[in-house]
């Protein structure tokens, strides 16, 4: 249905626009209201309420046309217009005073029958972990995020790294976009679904296309190291974690967590509370010690949980001398219950492709027929049969002739099938 909502209230439309089947426009003038009834289409639905400082006889015009019209009028006077409230009533207009945006759009959507995004499940949320800086949560974030997008999936990537916000500067996110930090500051009363929606940041580069492609989504935490009056206290991390868990609308949510995992156990709090974590492993000692770490602590905090742990090799940098394949029999022995997920090769030349382009770009797309792009792809279809989704499109397939090509480019010479240890 078509809804027009006169409103100044943060973030309103935007959770109306939620619901599915409701196209929303929200004119910042009276008279642009006015001349929405007066069209050759008029809206269903026309939504307003006294944010905007409207006059009050200006807001009955409004009314009156609209329902001269046969459009739905809905009124709500929390403010300026409160003393109407009667008056609107007693002319049968479904009339509340309400000032919570997100209490508004629930009444909106039970007097317009509006449902929650029908056939969209809740996704499955998916913890990147470890107990070091730098071993790669963000960079295997980044490219199984959208790789799953190449699949048809709708990807939520939950910046809860804080202290070293890699995100930002790798999807070129706007200082402009939101912070949930801020959302956090207000309190639990507004960490709903509804509340967080208006927080979630879509980059245009980053949605979803019209050959199927899923977007990739995000909730950005600050856009520098955060400072100390940002920190989030973990019961709040927790709360904040119930509503995130709770949006519609996404396949999968990938949380991006902080290395610190005693005082912010958040890949411990999403294992017990029935997520996955996934372990980014580089073979180095120092790496594959603090992978150790936090599996005894996951263990310890989650024992029947382990079997959602899942390990993502990193191939070492060169120099490196132990290799993936010795480590992974190591961790098979120590953890039994942890699975592997693949591993990833190393692509220098495609980050630094990336990383030096002039705007965001994915690895995925610079190389699209590379073996590290076909790693990303392979790790992205174990992941899903493990959390048990679908994707809607199939795996993109590359030709042997463009293997060939992307090999003589330099996109790394490893064939598809060989495991890409050194
Ligand atoms: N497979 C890879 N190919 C190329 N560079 C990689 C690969 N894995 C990780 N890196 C690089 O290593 C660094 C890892 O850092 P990051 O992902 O920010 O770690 P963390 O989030 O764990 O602190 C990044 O600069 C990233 O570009
Ligand atoms: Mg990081």
């Amino acid at each position: 249905m078509e809804l027009v909502m006169f409103t100044a209230m943060d973030g309103l439309a935007a959770q109306v626009e939620q619901f599915g089947d409701v196209a929303v426009l929200a004119p910042s003038r009276l008279d642009q209201v006015t001349r929405l009834l007066e069209g050759t289409r008029p809206p269903e639905a026309l939504y307003l309420d006294d944010t905007r400082a409207a006059p009050l006889p200006e807001l009955w015009r409004a009314a009156t046309l609209a329902r001269r019209v046969g459009v739905r009028v809905l009124v709500n006077f929390p403010g300026a217009a409160r003393g109407a409230l009667n008056d609107a009533q007693g002319a049968g207009l479904p009339a509340i005073a309400e000032r919570d945006p997100a209490a508004v759009a629930v009444w909106l959507g039970e007097q317009l029958g509006l449902h929650a995004n029908a056939g969209l499940s809740r996704g499955a949320v998916v913890a990147v972990g470890a107990a070091k800086g730098g071993i790669g949560k963000t960079f295997a974030t980044c490219v199984l995020a959208e790789g799953l997008r190449r699949r048809g999936l709708r990807v939520l990537v939950w910046d809860s790294d804080i202290s070293n916000p890699g995100l930002v500067p790798a999807f070129r996110i706007p200082s402009s976009a939101p912070s949930y930090l801020h959302l956090i500051q207000r309190g639990p009363a507004h960490w709903g679904p509804g509340g967080i929606a208006p927080f979630i940041f879509q980059p245009d580069h980053t949605r979803a296309t019209g050959n199927g492609w899923g977007a990739v989504d995000f909730l950005i935490g600050s856009h520098a190291v955060a400072r100390a009056e940002n920190d989030v206290r973990l019961p709040d991390w927790q709360g904040f974690y119930q509503g995130v868990a709770a949006l519609e609308g996404y396949d999968l949510v990938l949380v991006d967590t902080p290395p610190d995992y005693l005082r912010r156990p958040y890949a411990t709090h999403v294992l017990q509370v029935g997520g996955s974590v996934v372990l980014p492993c580089p073979p180095g000692a120092r790496e594959r010690m603090g992978v150790g770490h936090l599996l005894d602590h996951l263990r310890d905090h989650a024992p029947d949980s382990l079997e959602r742990c899942a390990l993502l090799f990193m191939e070492p940098e060169r120099g490196v001398t132990a290799t993936v394949g010795e480590v992974a029999s190591l961790f098979t022995r120590r953890y039994p219950q942890v699975a592997s997920i693949g591993t990833l090769p190393r692509a220098p030349r495609l980050a630094s492709l990336a990383d030096e382009h002039d705007g965001y770009v994915s690895m995925l797309d610079l190389g699209p027929h590379s073996a590290f792009a076909a790693a990303v792809h392979q790790v992205g279809a174990d992941l899903c049969t493990r959390l048990g989704l679908t994707p809607r499109l199939p795996m993109p397939h590359s030709s042997l002739w463009e293997r060939m090509g992307a090999r003589m480019r330099g996109d790394r010479p490893v064939a598809l099938s060989t495991p890409a240890v050194a």
